[in-house]
């Protein structure tokens, strides 16, 4: 229950028609920006979803999320600026932006105020930051910003010159009625990164998208070109046709989301109730401290004794991540099971 990663796999009509692809065909270099028609169904995809047309210039096909936050990074700020991200919070950012030479200025968010940033947060960044990434549903609470105050926090960057960077990795895994919008529908000078990792079940294929404004894009032609030349081609031959099966995927969500209430529910069970209930992605980010003052030795200990994997929480967190572990649901349901009953019997 520690990697980030779905257990489910591609529905069986689209690997079939993989295998024989794959048989006929050759796969070779793309364009950097990636296939014009897979870029063109990301369009449809936002169209679908998010009522928003948005042109295929607007589109990038990247090698991952990863890939994409790097370059986006790389495109939007310079060496030395101040890029904001709220603690606790998915690890690759404050590394990449130290790799670039970049300072981190951490937002430290709590369960008061479930982990999210916050209107009044934003509000009360210092003059010299540059750019700010926001991440919901999160990684690792799960936790969101509803469409309202991510508008206005769009807003008050604005005012405030700040650049937005919106990891929407885990949109559409989502628990709750109101469906969270794109920050690009608010306003497309926020740049906007998403994965065909999480909601699609991609993880290996390695393909994500951003979306930009045409010169910013642009740069990332660039940038790609010389990085990794093109996004994998087998890979997005793939994608291409993961849009005819949201069905099938919106029941992956639904099973995620049983498996939430199961695991909170266990939890319970071993006196552990001290979390933020996830309204997406499928992390629960839960304070053990009760159980042993250091989650990294209580994971490793867990994980020696018993098996069972947990990430601890200064992965996210390198302040109090110490007091939490972040256990992922995107497991099947009885490896939760399993797992719940295998730490019960170890306390
Ligand atoms: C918030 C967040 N952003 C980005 C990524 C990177 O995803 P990928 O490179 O697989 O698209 C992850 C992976 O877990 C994540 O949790």
């Amino acid at each position: 229950m520690a990697l980030g990663e779905p257990s489910a796999n591609l529905p069986n009509e689209l690997l079939e028609n993989l295998k024989n692809k794959i048989l006929k065909e050759k796969f070779s270099y793309t364009e950097s920006l990636g296939i014009s028609s897979l870029r063109k169904k990301i369009c449809d995809h936002y169209k679908l979803n998010y009522k928003i047309n948005i042109s295929i210039e607007n589109v990038a096909v990247t090698a991952g999320a990863s890939a994409g936050i790097f370059m986006s990074l790389l495109c939007s700020f310079d060496k030395g600026n101040s890029i904001a991200i709220s603690r606790p919070g998915y690890p690759a950012y404050k590394n990449i932006v130290k790799a670039l030479d970049m300072k981190v200025y951490y937002i430290d968010t709590s369960k008061e105020d479930n982990f999210q940033l916050t209107v009044d947060l934003v509000k009360s960044l210092p003059a010299n930051i540059n750019g700010l990434i926001v991440s919901s549903p999160s990684n690792p609470c799960g936790t969101i910003i509803n469409n309202h105050d991510m508008k206005e926090i769009i807003e008050v960057c604005k005012s405030k010159k700040i650049k937005v960077i919106s990891d929407e990795i885990y949109h559409k895994v989502e628990y709750q009625k109101e469906k969270l919008t794109t920050a690009f529908k608010i306003d497309n000078e926020v740049l906007v990164i998403n994965s065909f990792s999480k909601y699609f079940l991609m993880t290996g294929y390695r393909l994500g998208w951003i979306l930009g404004d045409k010169d910013f894009i642009d740069k990332i032609r660039n940038i790609a070109m010389n990085f990794y030349l093109s996004p994998s081609s087998i890979s997005q031959y793939v994608a291409e046709h993961v849009f005819n099966y949201y069905d099938y995927f919106d029941n992956v969500v639904l099973s995620y989301l049983d498996n939430r209430n199961y695991l909170i529910n266990g939890l319970k069970k071993l006196g552990l109730t001290d979390f933020v209930i996830p309204k997406g992605a499928f992390y629960l980010y839960v304070d053990i401290s009760k159980l042993k003052k250091n989650s990294y030795y209580l994971c490793k200990k867990m994980v020696q004794d018993i098996g069972v994997t947990l990430a601890p929480g200064i992965d996210f967190d390198n302040n109090n991540g110490k007091n939490y572990v972040r256990l992922s649901y995107a497991c099947h349901k009885k490896e939760i099971a399993d797992s719940i009953n295998l730490i019960k019997e170890w306390i």
